[in-house]
This record gives C-alpha cells, sequence and structure tokens, in this order.
C-alpha cells in the first residue's frame, strides 16, 4: 500500500499507474527516447533485488542528447551556454557543435583504447569541457565517473582505486573566488597513491590556471588531441548497461559508487524534464550545481539536453562573484525559464542582500519556476524566495541513488498547492513509506525512516560498482522489500511528505553530501588524538557544518588552537576544501553507550539546543553533563 492518499486528477492517474500497471507506464514513457532496439519489457525483476530495466532495449545515451536533435533539423539551436562569473566569459554551443566537439573527443579517446564498458574518470571544474567528456564517454560506451574538483588527492585517488579507469580526463585547475585551484599536483599525488594507475592522462589547459600537460611527461594536451582526432561514431549499448557510476558519502570513510544504467536513465531523465520540470525542446534551464554532483549529472548534462532544451553552465557562485545579483544576471542574460538550486545559495544570496536591491537592476521576467533541493528548503527560504522573485518555488527531494526526484510538485504534470517544508508528494513510480525500526507503517503524521518500496522505478541506481553485497547491506536489509532511504521524516494526512534529516552519519554542507565517517578517520590519524567524534550541527548558513569533539591522549601537551589548526589543516588536505571542517572542541571524554557506541545523536542535540533524552543504554551520564558543560562554555 502507498501513504499517498487516492487523489483525482492528472497525477492520482499517472501515479496509480506507475504502481498497478508499471509495464505499461514506463513502456510509454520509453516511447519519448530513440532507441536501437525498442524493449519489449519495462522490468526485468528475476534476480531480485538486483532489478534491470528494459532488459531487451539498447540505445545510446550520446545520440538521444546530441545527434537526434542535430538530425531532427535543430543544429543550430544553442545546446549549452558557458557562463563563467569567474574567467569572465559567455561561450554558446549549438547542438552542431557540441556534437562535433563529443565526436571528436569520443575519437581521442576511442584511438587510446578507451572501448565501451571501460571507466574513465573525469576530474574537471564547471567548463564545457567537463559536459563533453561526459557525453564523450557515453558515446562509445565507457562509463564515466566524474568526481568533484573540490574533493583533495586521496578523495581522487579513493574512486580511481575503486573504478579502475582506463584514462583519467582533467583540467590545469579550477577558479574559486580569491584563488586558483591547481588540479595538476593534486592528479599527480592520486596518481602515486594508487596501486595500478590508468596509462592516460589528458588536460584541458586554462590559462588562468598555471600548469599544463607539458610539463607531465606522457600526459596529453585536450586541444591537441581533439584536433588531431577522428570524430567516433556512436555505439549501442544495452539499456542495462551502466552509463556512470558517481561516488558517494555513506556512513563510513569509503565512498559508495553508485551505478546508473543508460535505458533507465534516459527514460527518467525525459519523463522528469516534462513532468516535474516542464522544460521541453527549446526552452532554457539553469541548474546552479556542480557536475561533480548528482544534480549536475541530471540536470546541467543530461535531463535538459535529452529532450533539445538549452542548459546553461555557469562557473560561479551566487554571492562575491561579484555579488549577489549574480544569478539575477545569468537569468537575465541567457532569457532563463527554470532556475534549479540548492537553498544554501538563497540563503547566501538573502543575507548578501536582504533588501534585494540587486534583484531591481535585472529583469528576471523570463524565469517561470525556481526548483530547490540538495537540503531541505526551510519554510523562511521558501518564504523568501517565493515572496522576492514572485514565481512558484518548487521543493524536491532526492539523492545521488536514485538520480531523480523522490518526492516533487510535479509541475508539468499537474501543479499542487505548496505546503512549506514538503517536497510534496511522491513522484510516480515510487512507493514511499514510512515505517518505525521495525519496519512497521506508521500512521499519518508520525514520524519515522523514510523508505521506499523496491522495485524502485527506471533511472534510480542499479547497484554499488562491484559491490552488490555492499549495496543490499547499505539500502535493502533493513526493512525487506524496501530501500532505505537514510532520510528521516513524515507523511501528513493528505500525502504530502515531510523530510526531517538523515538519520545515518551523512551530513549536508551547504548542499554538498560528505560522510562525518571519512573525517572522523582523518582527526583520529592525528598523534594527539586518543578518540574523537565528528557530527553535523545546525547551520544558518550551509543548513549544517562538521563538528569536531576530540579527547587528547594522556599526558600529551598541545594548545587547544594548535590542534585545531592541525585538524583542520588535515582535513583539508585529505577530503578537500569542500569539508569545511573548522569546529574542533576538546573533551575529556565522549559520551557512549555499554557497548561503547559514541552517542552522536545525543550530541548533536546538545550542540542544537535541542530537548533530548538520556538513552537508557548511557555508560556514565556524567560524561554527557560534562560534555554540555563543555558545549555551553564554548558557545
Ligand atoms: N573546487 C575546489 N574548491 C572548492 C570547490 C571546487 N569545485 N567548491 C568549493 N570549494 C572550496 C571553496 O573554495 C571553499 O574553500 P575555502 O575554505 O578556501 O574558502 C570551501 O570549498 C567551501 O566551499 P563552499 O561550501 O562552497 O563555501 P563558500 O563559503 O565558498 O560558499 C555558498 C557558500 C553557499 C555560496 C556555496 O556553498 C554555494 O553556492 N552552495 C550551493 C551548492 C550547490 O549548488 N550544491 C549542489 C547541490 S544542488
Ligand atoms: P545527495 O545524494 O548529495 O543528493 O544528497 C541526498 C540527501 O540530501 C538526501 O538523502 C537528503 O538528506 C538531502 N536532501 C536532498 N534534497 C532534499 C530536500 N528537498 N529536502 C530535504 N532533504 C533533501
Amino acid at each position: 500500500m502507498s501513504a499517498v492518499e487516492p487523489r483525482s486528477g492528472a497525477y492520482a492517474e499517472a501515479f496509480r499507474q506507475s504502481i498497478d500497471e508499471p509495464e505499461k507506464f514506463w513502456l510509454d514513457a520509453a516511447r519519448a527516447v530513440d532507441w536501437a532496439q525498442f524493449p519489449t519489457r519495462a522490468l526485468d525483476d528475476s534476480a531480485a533485488p538486483m532489478y534491470r530495466w528494459y532488459p531487451d532495449g539498447s540505445l545510446n545515451t550520446c545520440v538521444n542528447a546530441l545527434d537526434r536533435h542535430v538530425a531532427a533539423g535543430r543544429g543550430d539551436q544553442t545546446a549549452l551556454i558557458y557562463d563563467s562569473a569567474m574567467v569572465p566569459t559567455v561561450r554558446r554551443y549549438t547542438y552542431a557543435e557540441l556534437l562535433d566537439q563529443v565526436s571528436r573527443f569520443a575519437g581521442a579517446l576511442a584511438e587510446r583504447g578507451v572501448t565501451a564498458g571501460d571507466r574513465v574518470i573525469i576530474y574537471m571544474p564547471m567548463i564545457p569541457e567537463a559536459a563533453i567528456a561526459m557525453l564523450a564517454c557515453a558515446r562509445i560506451g565507457a562509463v564515466h565517473s566524474v568526481v568533484f574538483g573540490g574533493f583533495a588527492a586521496k578523495e581522487l585517488a579513493a574512486r580511481i582505486e575503486d573504478a579502475q579507469p582506463r584514462a583519467v580526463v582533467t583540467a590545469s585547475g579550477g577558479l574559486e573566488p580569491g584563488r586558483v585551484v591547481e588540479y595538476l599536483p593534486m592528479v599527480n599525488r592520486a596518481l602515486e597513491l594508487v596501486a595500478d594507475p590508468p596509462a592516460t592522462v589528458i588536460v584541458k589547459d586554462r590559462e588562468q590556471v598555471p600548469g599544463s600537460a607539458a610539463e607531465r611527461p606522457g600526459w596529453l594536451d585536450w586541444d591537441t588531441v581533439v584536433a588531431q582526432a577522428q570524430p567516433a561514431e556512436p555505439v549501442t549499448v544495452a539499456a542495462t548497461d551502466p552509463l556512470y557510476i558517481l561516488y558517494t558519502s555513506g556512513t563510513t570513510g569509503k565512498p559508495k559508487g553508485v551505478v546508473r544504467d543508460n535505458g533507465g536513465h534516459a527514460v527518467a531523465m525525459t519523463w522528469s524534464m516534462r513532468n516535474v520540470y516542464d522544460i521541453g525542446a527549446g526552452d532554457i534551464m539553469w541548474t546552479a550545481s556542480d557536475v561533480g554532483w548528482v544534480v549536475g549529472h541530471s540536470y546541467i548534462v543530461y535531463g535538459p539536453l535529452l529532450v533539445g532544451a538549452t542548459t546553461v553552465m555557469y562557473e560561479g557562485k551566487p554571492v562575491g562573484t561579484p555579488d549577489a545579483g549574480a544569478f539575477w544576471r545569468v537569468i537575465q542574460e541567457h532569457g532563463v525559464r527554470a532556475l534549479f538550486t540548492a537553498p544554501t545559495a538563497l540563503r547566501a544570496v538573502r543575507k548578501a542582500d536582504p533588501e534585494s536591491a540587486e534583484l531591481e537592476k535585472y529583469d528576471v521576467s523570463t524565469l517561470e519556476t525556481l526548483f530547490a533541493a540538495g537540503e531541505r528548503l526551510d519554510p523562511d527560504t521558501y518564504k523568501w524566495a517565493r515572496h522576492t522573485l514572485e514565481v512558484p518555488v518548487i521543493d524536491h527531494w532526492w539523492q545521488t541513488e536514485t538520480g531523480w526526484a523522490i518526492c516533487a510538485n510535479l509541475t508539468g504534470l499537474e501543479p499542487m498547492p505548496v505546503k512549506a517544508g514538503s517536497p510534496t508528494v511522491a513522484v510516480p513510480g515510487y512507493r514511499v513509506r514510512i515505517v518505525d525500526e521495525h519496519g512497521a507503517e506508521v500512521p499519518p503524521n508520525t514520524e519515522g525512516n523514510i523508505v521506499i518500496g523496491l522495485p524502485l522505478p527506471p533511472g534510480t541506481l542499479t547497484g554499488l560498482w562491484h559491490d552488490d553485497e555492499r549495496y543490499v547491506g547499505s539500502y535493502l536489509s533493513a526493512y525487506p522489500g524496501n530501500y532505505a532511504t537514510g532520510d528521516s521524516g513524515y507523511i501528513d494526512e493528505g500525502g504530502y511528505v515531510f523530510v526531517l534529516g538523515r538519520s545515518d552519519d551523512v551530513i549536508n554542507v551547504a548542499g554538498h553530501r560528505l560522510s562525518t565517517g571519512s573525517m572522523e578517520a582523518v582527526v583520529a590519524s592525528h598523534p594527539a588524538v586518543a578518540e574523537c567524534a565528528v557530527i553535523g550541527i545546525r547551520d544558518s548558513l550551509k543548513g549544517q557544518r562538521p563538528s569536531g569533539y576530540v579527547v587528547l591522549k594522556a599526558g600529551v601537551d598541545i594548545a587547544d588552537d594548535t590542534l585545531r589548526d592541525e585538524l583542520v589543516a588535515m582535513v583539508r588536505d585529505q577530503i578537500g576544501a569542500v569539508a569545511t571542517f573548522r569546529d574542533v572542541t576538546v573533551v575529556p571524554a565522549l559520551p557512549k553507550t555499554r557497548s561503547g557506541k559514541i552517542l552522536r545523536k545525543t550530541m548533536r542535540q546538545i550542540a542544537d539546543h535541542e530537548q533530548y533524552t538520556v538513552p537508557s543504554t548511557i555508560e556514565d551520564v556524567a560524561v554527557l553533563e560534562t560534555l554540555e558543560q563543555v558545549i555551553r562554555s564554548a558557545e
């Protein structure tokens, strides 16, 4: 049973059919995609819980994103607008130009032995070559794995080690406000850390960043290889073949390699563009995220291009590049119809420009809808954005694993009244339920674990890269028959879902998903640290921020400031600047259960000034009381 109440209307009918007649629903949806071989079946559940969508279909994702629009006579339409507030510059690619660039780069990869099924790591800033590299992999059936530029060498190395790529594609660096991030030393260090580094490294040289392929023996220059390459023809792959791996933070330090297929992904992306975002051919969509995150994969690159829209790729920040009018400038300059960003970006704009003086300077009348995801859209920020922009503001909830919205207000299907604080209702295909710790469904308005009944719809993860056991263990075993989202929340009597936050050790800092476990591993490796806990505490701008609590080894004499500086530098060096690890508090002991488990949830409740009950399993209540005193006196 679904927790969504029966309704009438287009949403209710679509939802009902997606659950009661999934074969019909998803085969109908598949007709919006060009197939080499149209599938005769939607779902293959023969190896459940490892489900596969469109088992006998075949296609090429790049053909769907580029070739078919050119073939339909829209080669001169703009496919991609690169707008850099950092350089600054604007560059436009038509569909025909993008197809040419992608085919050439695909040829360059193929000439270096990259074939269907091979992995390619893409470690790039927000430049068009990142999207070109992704699509080039799709063209030849290679599997890309994009690594966010804010991650440091060790994180990059962990991903290279797991994916075993045949090539690494990178750039000389990224541009952050006030500093240049040189990638090549990091790539070099990462390759030194892995056992079996790939032979091919291709570098897009950026004139704003020092370093180039020429300085590294054997590394290749992007422009040179593209100029010499023969354009590659698309390779037809099975719908079930992987399109990409995207590593995301789990509860342990080891990232999870989320695998996305070709067929289910193309269908889900296409369906979501029409029904969730109401964007089609010729429309202009701007997703202000980064290609290193799932939001960037789905709605900077694949979604808009699959439906023949124009995508804006923005290199810059919402504030400070140069001011809080940056978003409004981009909307005006490119005639953006739909903007998708993270609530933290809206909070940053509001903080920098509380009276919206910057907005007055621009004509943003093309904007029809603002979409938000990546973290909870708090009611206060929702109301500010709704009032300021005077357009519908749509919160929608999803994860790297699902690849597209689990809950949304389906703008293109049937818009619904907004309830501030809720991403609205379950999207067709998702059986969203709230269960207690035993897996029993709870009544409306009762908080619990948010799970999704299996099978998940097309476009969601098909597993973790080469690790079915971890996939089942992490997501499917806690509540048999369901996928555990890791989020907690409730559903009201009207079927509106409210997502309250993670119930595990994953945190969301400025819309960036991070693992406190991996930060703990770094902090624990400091010679002065006996034990530690890193928890996510509330932050008025970034939603959450990591906060470290450290117990020193007996006899160690180190000033708190020195320890803090060293730990901050270590996390920055080993995980990356994006971790924004800055808070360190030295405590005499960590509160634990009698079985030795650190009471992280209670610690977070204390730090966030929430009411808490002392767990009955606590080993020593005095430790908790002391901790509270230390936290309060440090505030
Ligand atoms: N490459 C290298 N470093 C990066 C980086 C990248 N791609 N992205 C961020 N960093 C660095 C920043 O330079 C900063 O370094 P610093 O400590 O030297 O200043 C650090 O990581 C933290 O960055 P960030 O979290 O972005 O904080 P900020 O203060 O620079 O900006 C916001 C705050 C809110 C403006 C910004 O986080 C933002 O725009 N968030 C939206 C995020 C988003 O779109 N998420 C995608 C999900 S939809
Ligand atoms: P990521 O995998 O980086 O997309 O992060 C996914 C996590 O971000 C989810 O599990 C949620 O905890 C959180 N999240 C994303 N979107 C929302 C939203 N609209 N409301 C609440 N939480 C969200």
